[in-house]
């Protein structure tokens, strides 16, 4: 099964209808999991739009720009902190969101930018089949979530897996990466798949060459000496 990570709210529905025009009809394969609770201003400031109504009208709007009578999986973007999880309850969004998903019009709930206590919360509400938030070699504040993830079966997809606006650079990975005849993305990424089990990845780029490059890294095995190597970046690197 491939699954690609979309979303309504970087513009006016432009993603989404690239998408439509790029792969429709869909195959079998392939889940679009999309993601609704912001909106941008005509300023590209972030807002929250989490209430019932928004919510709702933002699920509409993917179905209608996917050409889709259901949505595969729908990511709650929750907002108390633009920048990164910040706790509040999620229980008026979420109990919205399950009721859209009772009306038949999604299939599967996920959450995005939350805490362990909002995906506690979330998972008393209805079932929550994955979690997106910031996480790669460096950035590792979800270590024990995506642990705690995995022996529930539940998805972790980590956005900025290459550190997005700040691609990771560091010493370690380079040459990890020459000593693999890999470049130190891949190995970023392959450092991800092996990371746990229920890692989903979704790197983003403007490059076909670096989309190749993204894709051949699921055939890069890590040998075991080299993880102690990678681990230790987070402690020791630069940026991320
Ligand atoms: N849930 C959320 O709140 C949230 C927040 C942010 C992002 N996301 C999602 O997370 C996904 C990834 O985010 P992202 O694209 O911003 O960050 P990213 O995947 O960590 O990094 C993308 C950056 O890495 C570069 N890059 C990609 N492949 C490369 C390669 N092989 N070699 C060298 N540089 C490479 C890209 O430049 P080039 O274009 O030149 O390749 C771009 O600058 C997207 O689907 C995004 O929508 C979700």
């Amino acid at each position: 099964m491939n699954h690609i990570d979309t979303s309504d709210f970087y513009g006016p529905h432009v993603t989404n209808q690239l998408i439509r025009e790029a792969l429709s009809p869909y195959p079998d394969n392939l889940a679009l999991v999309t993601k609704i609770g912001a909106m941008r201003d005509d300023k590209a400031a972030w807002l929250p739009a989490i209430g019932a109504a928004e919510l709702a009208q933002a699920v509409e709007s993917n179905l209608r720009n996917l050409g889709l009578d259901i949505l595969e999986v729908v990511n709650l973007r929750v907002m108390f902190d633009v920048h990164g999880p910040a706790e509040g309850s999620i229980e008026a969004p979420l109990t919205a969101l399950a009721e859209l998903q009772r009306q038949g019009k999604l299939r599967h709930i996920g959450l995005s930018n939350v805490t362990a206590a909002q995906v506690a919360q979330g998972r008393s509400i209805c079932d929550i089949v994955c979690v997106q938030n910031q996480y790669n070699l460096v950035h590792r504040g979800d270590d024990a979530l995506i642990d705690e993830l995995a022996r529930r079966g539940i998805a972790y997809v980590p956005f900025f897996p290459l550190g997005g606006f700040n691609p990771l650079q560091s010493s370690a990975l380079s040459a990890a990466a020459q000593y693999l005849g890999a470049t130190p993305m891949q190995v970023a990424l392959a450092w991800l798949v092996r990371r746990s089990p229920n890692i989903l990845l979704i790197p983003g780029t403007s490059s076909l060459a670096h989309l190749r490059e993204n894709l051949a890294a699921a055939d890069l095995q890590l040998p075991d000496e080299i993880m102690p190597v990678l681990d230790r970046i987070a402690t020791d690197c630069t940026i991320g």
